[in-house]
């Protein structure tokens, strides 16, 4: 059977850190608040002129490099974005312009938050019918541009950032042996944009308005998450045929430290085991499960064989889960350049988020 297996992975974090310190300088929020309701300490800013496109194709480079193949070989570029440079043309084609790339496809995905999971499963789909035999599967994001930063409830939780997977089609039995997703489209409006499409073209009103940035109900969308990442993670674990005792690692949507919380307590998974970095990107929607894979795979928390839960909640809403054994590179090489900026161990954030 052929298996869609990671050969290697790659991440990008624009060099501004904007801390919550800063945050309250500008608006009426606090680091104790943010950091006791969220998590999250610090987040990463792209510079002017900076496009989700630029982010993507650093960490495409990097994950490239983490794989040791060539982007000749690469025949399918799926980027995950709710940040595309422009409404159209894609901002994948700019990656693939970007690495020289004149064969194959490239096309954006938007799932929001759940995009990678998305964008995972439409690449393992693709690759196993044949079509395509090497893909680059990508989450960037530059939310700081749709945020309202007078809006103490939305900017505080968000950041830029990009992450990037190489796949392969293969006979191997390793590789992704579950993917689930799910959307539901009634409650959409609990976490939108209003203006800008082509519903409400921007106009001066709807600039005036502050309608083409993110609103959000954000009590609503946090117990919607818990349930619905729970329930996705059993599914996909079912449809693998594992139980959660097999899973070595979590990597779960940065959302929020107490999103990811009440999901491993649904499912009475041990903290230990999930990887949690929010305390330093905020939430970096389709960026974050990716950015989290390398930094897993660049701290040894991810080593091959280990059997990988991902699971992901986003606005639509949409979630969905996968399970996967870990490969990685063929050399075992870990990805270049990470460590430095993921020190920090799990005991260190929950110390820093539940203070005694
Ligand atoms: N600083 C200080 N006070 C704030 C801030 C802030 N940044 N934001 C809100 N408050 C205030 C509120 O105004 C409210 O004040 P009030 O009681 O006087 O009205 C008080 O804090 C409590 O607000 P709540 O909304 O009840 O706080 P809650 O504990 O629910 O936390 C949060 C809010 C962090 C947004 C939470 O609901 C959440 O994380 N929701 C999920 C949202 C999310 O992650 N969305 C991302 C997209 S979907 C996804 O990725 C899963």
């Amino acid at each position: 059977m052929t298996r869609s297996v990671v050969l290697g992975c790659g991440s990008y974090l624009p060099s501004r850190v904007l801390t919550n310190g800063e945050l309250a300088q500008t608006v009426d929020t606090s680091d104790d608040w943010i950091v006791q309701r969220t998590g999250i300490h610090e987040r990463r800013i792209a510079a002017t002129g900076e496009l989700t496109s630029d982010l993507a194709l650093h960490a495409a480079r990097a994950a490239l490099a983490h794989a040791k193949v060539d982007a000749q070989s690469i025949d399918l570029i799926v980027l995950a974005t709710s940040t595309p440079d422009h409404t159209f043309p894609a901002s994948a084609v700019s990656v693939q312009a970007g690495l020289g790339i004149t064969q194959g496809a490239a096309f954006d995905l938007q799932a929001v938050c759940s995009g990678f999971v998305y964008a995972l499963a439409t690449v393992d789909g693709l690759l196993r019918t044949g079509m395509f035999k090497r893909a680059l599967v990508v989450g960037a994001e530059t939310f700081s541009r749709i945020l309202d930063w007078k809006d103490r409830t939305t900017c505080v939780l968000f950041g830029d950032g990009a992450g990037a997977a190489v796949l392969e089609a293969s006979n191997a039995s390793v590789g992704i042996e579950s993917v689930v997703l799910h959307s539901e489209g009634s409650k959409g409006d609990l976490l939108m944009i209003q203006a800008g499409g082509a519903k409400m073209p921007a106009t001066a009103q709807t600039l005036e308005l502050g309608q083409h940035f993110i609103t959000m109900a954000g009590g609503e969308v946090f117990k919607l998450a818990v349930k619905s990442m729970a329930d996705a993670a059993e599914e996909a674990l079912t449809e693998a045929g594992l139980g959660l005792d097999d899973i070595a690692l979590m990597i779960p949507h940065q959302a929020n430290v107490r999103i990811i919380e009440g999901v491993a307590k649904r499912l009475h998974f041990p903290m230990d085991r999930v990887f949690v970095n929010i305390q330093r990107y905020g939430n970096t929607s389709a960026a974050s499960i990716p950015i989290a894979i390398c930094e897993a795979e660049a701290t040894g928390r991810l080593r091959r064989g280990d059997k990988v839960l991902l699971v992901a909640f986003g606005g639509g809403f949409t979630w969905g889960a996968s399970v996967l054994e870990w490969f990685g590179a063929h050399d075992g090489a870990r990805p270049a350049g990470v460590l430095e900026r993921a020190r920090d161990t799990l005991e260190d954030v929950v110390e820093r988020v539940r203070p005694a």
